[in-house]
């Protein structure tokens, strides 16, 4: 099934039970200075669940656009080796704000995978909160073999959106990619083995967490679902990793043609070929919805972006901008979907180049610098690079912390992250005196 239709008919199959089908919001979220970015579905109901903000309507279901980079919900170091992690992904996810809770959750979430995408139970696995007994049982009741159903704690089946903010205990649906159905272990479940793979959270909203921690109660127990979509295609299309799906491969495809390289290139280097269209995907988004590479909060994350999938580019050979040649790529298979990327083609193409070509500058004499670094470390037999040098790779030649740390860790090296640190705000320091004493300046003239 084509990740159009998936989309379609996961919107149909809520909007026939009663939810209105509401467009993603923005990646940039509105009025919430708690959130980077919108990292889930419920971001854009984050009042309602709190009864802040009453909506006409107590059922809702949407696609909606994510960006996972930061804080509690960050999957930017799993992207490249990992088969399905991803920066900008689309979560598919129903909501109900008190209208109904956990059956109907459980049994409309069954309905859909078993009855409608037709997912073999057989390679279903469920998750429930440690002390869920409800939970288990309405799986139980819902067909669902006791030995498949497992309890998870905090870490795994306690969701929340960030530090603050409405949260609950949750079940997860899990998916056994395996080849031999009779393979399957319990203990495959939130491990490391990629044959097994969560597919959709069901989070029972019941509490809104405070800045100390503090859980109390929502007006009303409500409900946040959240599926990937990739994910989900990923199943349904027999591929083994979201990068193989509809969604992904044509922006893979567009790589390899201009690197000028086949599958054998791809397999040799997926990670690199990997990272460069998820964060092509990311960086077509965030430009669509008003970002601006830059040094602020919302805009570093954009220029991070950008400057790890231009130096990994390099690796695989790539001279002079390419990332707006793939962002094509990316807007070719989504515009049917979001139009939005359609109008800003051009302003995409535009600021995307402009960034690569200003890191390009200072990249390969950063690199050199860094390899020079690096020797003298092993001289030293050290594996931790001085913050100091790490701060000047950032000063100097534009390199964001994170691409420094990714470029050591290919080779087990590591960064002193505090002196760093150090460096950083001795410079901001110096920068605020200078700004003063200019003012102080211009006052006297
Ligand atoms: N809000 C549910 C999830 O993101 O998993």
């Amino acid at each position: 099934m084509e990740s159009r239709d998936i989309r379609q008919t996961f919107l149909d199959f809520f909007d026939q039970r009663g939810h209105v089908p509401l467009s993603s919001s923005s990646l940039v979220p509105a009025n919430d200075p708690t959130l980077l970015f919108t990292n889930a579905g419920m971001a854009q109901f984050k009042d309602t669940f709190l009864g802040v903000e009453q909506r006409p309507y107590n059922r809702a279901c949407t696609i909606q656009k994510c960006l996972r980079v930061s804080g509690k919900h960050n999957d930017l170091q799993s992207v490249g080796p990992s088969p399905r992690h991803h920066t900008f992904f689309e979560m598919l996810g129903n909501f109900s704000f008190g209208s109904y809770f956990k059956r109907e959750t459980i049994r409309y979430a069954w309905e859909l995978l078993t009855q409608v995408f037709l997912l073999p139970v057989e390679r279903l696995w469920i998750t429930v909160y440690i002390d869920d007994d409800e939970a288990e049982r309405l799986w139980e009741e819902t067909g669902v073999e006791r030995r498949r159903i497992l309890r998870f704690g905090e870490k795994e089946n306690f969701w929340t959106m960030g530090d603050t903010g409405p949260c609950g205990p949750c079940s997860e649906i899990h998916y056994y990619l395996g080849s031999d159905v009779n393979a399957q272990r319990a203990e495959g479940i939130n491990g490391v083995d990629d044959d097994y793979m969560e597919i959709w959270n069901l989070v029972f909203v019941q509490y809104n967490r405070d800045e100390q921690g503090g859980l109390t109660p929502v007006p009303s127990p409500s409900v946040d679902t959240g599926m990937g979509l990739e994910r989900l295609a990923c199943v349904l299309q027999g591929v083994k990793t979201t990068y193989e799906t509809d969604l992904l491969r044509p922006v893979l495809q567009r790589v390899m043609e201009l690197v000028s390289k086949d599958g054998d290139h791809y397999r040799r280097y997926r990670a690199s070929y990997n990272t460069i269209a998820d964060h092509s995907r990311a960086i077509a988004f965030l430009i669509a919805d008003g970002v601006r590479p830059g040094n602020g909060w919302r805009d570093y994350v954009l220029r991070r972006i950008i400057r790890r999938a231009a130096y990994v580019g390099k690796t695989l050979g790539f001279e002079r901008p390419f990332l707006a040649s793939v962002a094509e790529a990316v807007i070719d298979t989504m515009e049917e979907w979001y139009p939005d990327l359609r109008i800003k083609r051009e302003i995409i193409s535009v600021v995307t180049t402009a960034e690569e070509e200003r890191f390009n500058r200072t990249l390969t004499t950063g690199l050199r610098f860094l390899e020079v670094a690096i020797n003298r470390m092993a001289q030293q037999n050290t594996a931790i690079l001085p913050g100091r040098e790490a701060f000047k790779l950032y000063d100097t030649y534009g390199f964001p912390l994170d691409l420094t740390q990714k470029i050591l860790a290919e080779r087990g090296l590591d960064v002193d992250v505090e002196e760093y640190e150090e460096g950083r705000r001795e410079q901001q320091e110096r920068s605020r005196i200078a700004t003063h004493s200019k003012r102080g300046r211009e006052k006297e003239d």
